[in-house]
């Protein structure tokens, strides 16, 4: 057999471990070193936004984000039913109610129509989360929740880089959430960051992530804070990855397109394209969708049989109408039609910035192989 071929393997370069190296030769380790409040700027100019917050990760800066709002119990706040599980946990861990909205069946972002339909009085905030390939059009959600008065918050942690039209995703929500766990666009092992344009939100969000320490008496705290500090290690990799995101992007884009080649041509695979008029594809995972249930092989079956070729994948996000933690919403499947096929039809194959055009092209004979 040939050697297994991970989902994704982070690239850690040399500059990245003299980086690390000299933070730990310098013996600044914890929250307090310089590299966190370097790397907050870097990421703040790289966004477009003021202000950002390093924090732990991800699930953390979406439940600083959220607390920031200051939203009150039972409003309601707007997230994708196709998506990662931090959106629902970081609304209801504050006793604030979801209302997850079904995605488009091709390009797996929440579907904009539906969520015109769906807005009610109760609507306080959205997080608009993009997934996997194409952004979400911020531009035409900024219009719709501006006339609400409906805040945004943008969870751009899979797609640093990528832009609408000229504008990098992140910097359209009141406050945007970003990822730097070892399968990100930049990675940190685990990490997350928050910008936003809003003195008094960073203000606020900056004292949640560090306990809400009291500012006359330390230990008398203003607020139900956290401790989701990044440490000085952490920050010291992230700038250094940081450096070469523009280089990431593109090797990621020539990944998938290589994918989009060899895939595109069997009808029975539906696979996004490189580019839309609005948005290049970030490629941030290679997903695929079978698309002939004739075939009668699901996500389940087609990994099974490329995990015995050596091929690693994961099966795409498991929707929130079928969370067990959240039945007592007693969703009605009807109305989340898209995100029930694709979660059983999609998956997503190998992206690994290390990647070699054989390895992607013996993938791909293999997919084609088993879906055809
Ligand atoms: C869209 C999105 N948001 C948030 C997260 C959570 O990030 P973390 O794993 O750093 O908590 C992820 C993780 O994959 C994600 O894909």
């Amino acid at each position: 057999m040939k050697k297994f071929i991970p989902v994704n393997q982070p690239l850690l370069t040399k500059a990245d471990i003299s980086s690390v190296y000299n933070v730990l030769k310098s013996g600044w380790i914890s929250s307090e070193g310089n590299q966190v409040k370097k790397f907050e700027k870097k990421f703040a100019s790289f966004i477009g936004h003021k202000y950002a917050i390093a924090v732990s990760s991800g699930t953390a800066a979406l439940e600083i984000a959220v607390k920031s709002l200051e939203l009150k119990k039972n409003d309601e706040v707007i997230i994708p039913n196709f998506t990662i599980i931090s959106n629902a946990l970081a609304v209801i861990k504050l006793g604030l109610k979801i209302k997850p909205i079904d995605c488009d069946k091709k390009d797996w972002n929440l579907n904009l129509k539906k969520l015109e339909k769906t807005i009610t009085s109760k609507t306080k905030a959205i997080i608009a989360t993009h997934i996997y390939n194409f952004p979400i059009r911020m531009d035409k959600l900024k219009k719709i929740c501006k006339k609400r008065k409906i805040l945004i918050i943008e969870d751009a942690a899979e797609v640093l880089g990528q832009k609408i039209f000229k504008k990098k995703c992140g910097s359209f929500g009141d406050i945007s959430t970003f990822s730097f766990y070892a399968n990100k666009q930049i990675t940190t092992g685990e990490g997350g960051m928050i910008t936003t344009n809003d003195k008094s939100k960073y203000l606020k969000m900056a004292s949640l992530r560090n306990l809400a320490f009291g500012k006359k008496n330390r230990f008398n705290h203003e607020d139900i804070g956290w401790n989701y500090r990044i440490t000085n290690i952490q920050a010291s990799l992230g700038l250094s990855q940081l450096r070469r995101i523009n280089k990431i992007v593109k090797k990621r884009h020539s990944i998938g397109k290589r994918y989009f080649r060899n895939l595109s041509k069997n009808k029975n695979v539906f696979i996004p394209e490189p580019k839309k008029k609005f948005a290049e594809n970030i490629y941030w995972v290679v997903g695929i969708l079978i698309t002939n249930k004739k075939l009668k092989i699901n996500a389940v079956k087609a990994m099974s049989k490329l995990q015995k070729l050596g091929i690693g994948t994961r099966p795409f996000f498991w929707p929130m109408h079928k969370q067990k933690i959240l039945k007592n919403y007693k969703f009605n499947k009807k109305n989340f039609h898209n995100s029930e096929y694709i979660s059983n039809y999609g998956f997503y194959l190998p992206t690994s910035l290390t990647l070699k055009n054989n390895q992607i092209d013996y993938i791909c004979r293999e997919v084609n192989k088993i879906l055809s």
